[in-house]
């Protein structure tokens, strides 16, 4: 395993140990078209609620902002004492159709109506009528899908059909290739085959045939990728050995995308070494990015994909996409409540949202836009911050300029200023400012939004005197 990344990625998310307040302060009133502060924040009326959770949930919940969500709709969040914000979250990538799409309402209601809320994995028409659809908005060669509930089952998955399908050809193909700093989920296969070392250190008996390329910086091509895998076999692997690559198709907490031509190369040398390659679409599907997958950004053709989050906009549903010889391979595929009902009549007035009101192309044409605005922030001060992305998914990186490294805490109380002006966002840990409003948001909420980041960032950086942009 390469613990040689050329940018620090490796980290455990939430690595800074700065806790955000749950005390109402008293902040600056706003009222604009879109955000409304009208209280101290958070709202005294949310404190016992926050309270509940702080003391019965695991910590790790709790370093999230302390945002209470009332309602969420459209790409605003309401936190039932008066105040509403811009969300540049989609709840962590899902609610690409916006939240509580009133089409989608409408076919959870349906269902309810119906009185189907479960069906293990006996047939329905609602799962036919998801599956065909589906089929049809996918690249042909992916003819099958599994649906699942989410996405660390659908990593796993095909951990377990890139396995059994290798072992087919020859026992001792049993590895899978992943990268420094990637995500596949939480569970232990997922975390195992995913790269933040930090994060397996429970572990102890890792698996022996899951291994870690460096991920590779902006001008690292063809060359680069052999050069990892000359390095992985001078380790002691085998490469006869590896059944399949498992490419998050951008690195998640920096919204990094690898160079087209290094996937290419990788791509080429998977098929001349019969080796499968998985694309872990979770966070990146379903039109994030501009496309419909972030994988053809790099004009290559997966064996397997790995779907969930925004392809339901809403409740937990995932997917593996396959080739049949993949998916067929394995007779004991199904799970309790893969492809629930109530899921499954979301996911598909989802899909038939995103296609009617063209939001692949919308969040295409939304990304040029917001890259416009970012690329503003960045000439303010283009020794702290650089920005990555595609679509409407980018990440604004925040560097320390003494030590020239991500700076965590500086990012943590951007994050937390933009809260208090009614901008959602995520905490990665990591130093960088993600961004991935639902693909509906309209053109001036996304550029009021960017322009409420811009000045938590002067604000920050003035009151931060050790790191002024020189
Ligand atoms: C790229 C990627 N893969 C897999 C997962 C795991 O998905 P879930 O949390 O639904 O298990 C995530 C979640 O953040 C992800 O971003």
């Amino acid at each position: 395993m390469s613990d040689k990344s050329p940018i620090d990625i490796d980290g455990t998310a939430k690595s800074t140990d700065y806790s955000f307040n749950i005390i109402p302060k008293e902040v600056k009133k706003i009222n604009t078209k879109y955000r409304k502060i009208i209280t101290k924040i958070p709202s005294e009326s949310t404190v016992k609620t926050l309270e509940l959770l702080r003391k019965h949930e695991p910590h790790s919940m709790n370093v999230e902002l302390p945002i209470v969500w009332e309602n969420a709709e459209g790409f605003q969040i309401f936190d039932g004492g008066g105040n509403c914000w811009i969300d540049f979250s989609s709840g962590t990538f899902v609610a690409n159709v916006g939240h509580a799409n009133e089409n989608v309402c409408k076919a959870i209601n349906g269902m309810v109506e119906q009185k189907l809320l479960h069906n293990y994995y006996f047939p329905s028409a609602i799962r036919a009528k998801l599956v065909k659809k589906l089929s049809e908005m996918i690249p042909s060669y992916l003819n099958k899908i599994f649906l699942l509930t989410t996405g660390a089952e659908s990593t796993e998955t095909t951990i377990k059909l890139a396995r059994i399908f290798g072992r087919k050809k020859d026992p001792k193909k049993i590895g899978i290739i992943s990268f420094v700093g990637s995500m596949q989920g939480k569970t232990l296969g997922a975390l195992m085959v995913g790269g933040k070392t930090k994060e397996k250190h429970w572990i102890v008996n890792l698996d022996p045939d899951m291994h870690h390329l460096p991920f590779p910086d902006s001008d690292s091509g063809a060359e680069f990728f052999h050069e990892s895998m000359k390095n992985l076999e001078l380790s002691g692997v085998d490469l006869k050995s590896i059944a399949a690559f498992m490419v998050e198709s951008f690195q998640g907490w920096g919204a990094l995308f690898y160079p087209k031509e290094y996937i290419q190369e990788l791509r080429k040398w998977a098929n001349e070494n019969d080796v499968i390659v998985i694309f872990d679409e979770v966070q990146a599907g379903f039109g994030r990015t501009g496309k419909l997958f972030a994988f053809e950004h790099y004009d290559v053709e997966p064996d397997l994909v790995c779907c969930g989050k925004g392809i339901s906009s809403s409740l937990p549903l995932s997917a593996v996409l396959g080739k049949k010889e993949l998916i067929d391979v394995e007779p004991s595929l199904n799970s309790t409540h893969g492809g629930n009902p109530i899921c499954c009549a979301a996911t598909l007035a989802s899909l038939q949202v995103l296609e009617s009101e063209n939001l692949i192309q919308e969040s295409y044409r939304k990304g040029k836009i917001l890259e416009n605005e970012l690329t503003k922030i960045k000439a303010k001060y283009p020794k702290m911050i650089d920005i990555h992305g595609k679509g409407l998914l980018f990440a604004i990186h925040i560097k320390n300029t003494n030590s020239n490294q991500r700076d965590p805490l500086l990012t943590d109380k951007i994050l937390e200023r933009c809260m208090e002006k009614g901008v959602m966002m995520l905490r990665t840990g990591l130093g960088t400012l993600k961004i991935g409003p639902p693909l509906i948001i309209p053109d001036d909420a996304l550029i009021e939004g960017i322009l409420t980041i811009s000045e938590a960032i002067d604000e920050c950086i003035n009151e931060n005197n050790g790191n002024k942009e020189i």
